[in-house]
């Protein structure tokens, strides 16, 4: 009895990690095991955290990073493809988080409700010659799609936004969450931290640093000139010539566009994006369990300018983001880019706004 009881406990536990929910394990011998009695609460203290796009270029390495990420405890895979295989090779890794697969959108509410952290990287990315903005139309009806999902069944989740246009997605984010009555303009982040991981990266190679020894803060938005790095703000304190600024800030608005032509058609950066959004998801749990002085850049709601949306340094705390930074003292290089990145961060975010209200 006891022999049989412990067998049933580790298919149980097994059961946990395979997809799809629905499938319910039917065993020759074993009465009533069914998902749900398995560890459907997650099998160590952690967060519940999903990802939607989790099968494309950047959600595969992001799931991989996630489950080996320590205060994740359930992991939930969704994609409209592709997630029962990437669910199955990701949950034969060794470390704690359950991780469960979601497929289609019939399988959208299974998949986020619960969940403390969701990451979107759902959505088309650039080929060669293409502008972030040239992806809005397919991109935005998914984000939006996803939001309703996440108004419905997770409204108090903290929501890392990756999918582009960004200056646009996240506006239209908070539009949708403003028609459910589910707004808190504090859970809702922009992920620009590629732009900061380039900048330091950048900036390192430039100063002959270790870029882990670098911070660069990047403020704006996230597409071309509405990336502006303060180079006048590097920590630790160092200075450029005009050309060194000059090369530094194009490579870092064009960062993305260098990754897009490299590949040739077969897509935009996906490694070192599921990076940096692990970097920034870690921050956003670290500071959901309560850690204090986690600071990031993220592209979120700000009365930092007379924008109704920016990316600046945010102190992000239990209830997302909880205090916005000022820019700070700018040069006048700095301050001639902000005004162009405000010029065409105003269009983005009112083309966002519009797309909810039509
Ligand atoms: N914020 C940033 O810094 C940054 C950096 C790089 C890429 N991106 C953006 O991230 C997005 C994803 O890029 P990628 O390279 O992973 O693309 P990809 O095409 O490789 O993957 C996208 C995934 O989204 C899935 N998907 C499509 N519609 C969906 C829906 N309705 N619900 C759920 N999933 C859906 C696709 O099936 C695919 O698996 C793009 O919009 C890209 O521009 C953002």
């Amino acid at each position: 009895m006891q022999a049989s009881a412990d067998v049933n406990r580790r298919i149980a536990r097994i059961t946990a990690h395979l997809n799809p929910r629905t499938n319910n394990l039917k065993m020759e011998g074993s009465s009533n095991l069914r998902l749900e009695n398995c560890r459907a609460k997650g099998g160590s203290p952690g967060f519940k955290v999903a990802i939607l796009g989790a099968a494309g270029g950047i959600g595969q390495p992001l799931a991989m990073l996630m489950k080996m990420n320590p205060l994740v405890s359930v992991l939930h895979l969704y994609d409209v493809v592709n997630t029962p295989g990437v669910t199955a090779d990701i949950s034969h890794m060794d470390t704690g988080a359950v991780v469960r697969g979601f497929l289609g959108q019939q399988q959208l509410e299974d998949a986020l409700t619960g969940m403390d952290l969701v990451i979107i990287p759902a959505g088309v990315p650039r080929k060669p010659g293409m502008t972030r903005d040239d992806l809005f139309n397919i991109n935005a009806g998914i984000v939006r799609t996803l939001c309703e999902g996440i108004s419905k069944c997770c409204p108090k989740a903290i929501v890392n936004l990756i999918s582009n246009p960004v200056n646009s997605t996240v506006p239209i984010a908070a539009e949708v969450f403003k028609k459910a009555g589910t707004y808190d303009p504090r859970r809702l982040l922009g992920v620009t931290m590629l732009d900061v991981v380039r900048a330091n990266t950048f900036v390192a190679e430039v100063l002959g640093l270790d870029p882990r020894d670098i911070d660069v803060p990047v403020v704006g938005g996230h597409a071309g000139v509405t990336i502006l790095p303060l180079l006048s703000q590097v920590k630790p304190p160092c200075s450029f010539t005009q050309q060194e600024t000059e090369y530094l800030t194009s490579r870092i608005q064009n960062g993305g566009t260098e990754v897009v032509e490299a590949k040739a058609g077969a897509g935009s950066a996906t490694l070192s994006m599921a990076y940096a959004a692990v970097k920034f998801a870690d921050a956003c749990l670290r500071a959901l369990r309560g850690d204090a002085g986690v600071i990031e850049c993220a592209f979120v709601s700000s009365q930092v300018t007379e924008l109704p949306f920016f990316a600046s340094r945010v102190r992000l705390g239990r209830n997302g983001v909880e205090e916005i930074y000022p820019l700070g003292p700018l040069n006048e290089y700095e301050r001639v880019g902000l005004e162009k990145a405000k010029k065409e961060l105003a269009g983005s975010i009112e083309k966002g706004v519009s797309f909810v209200g039509k």
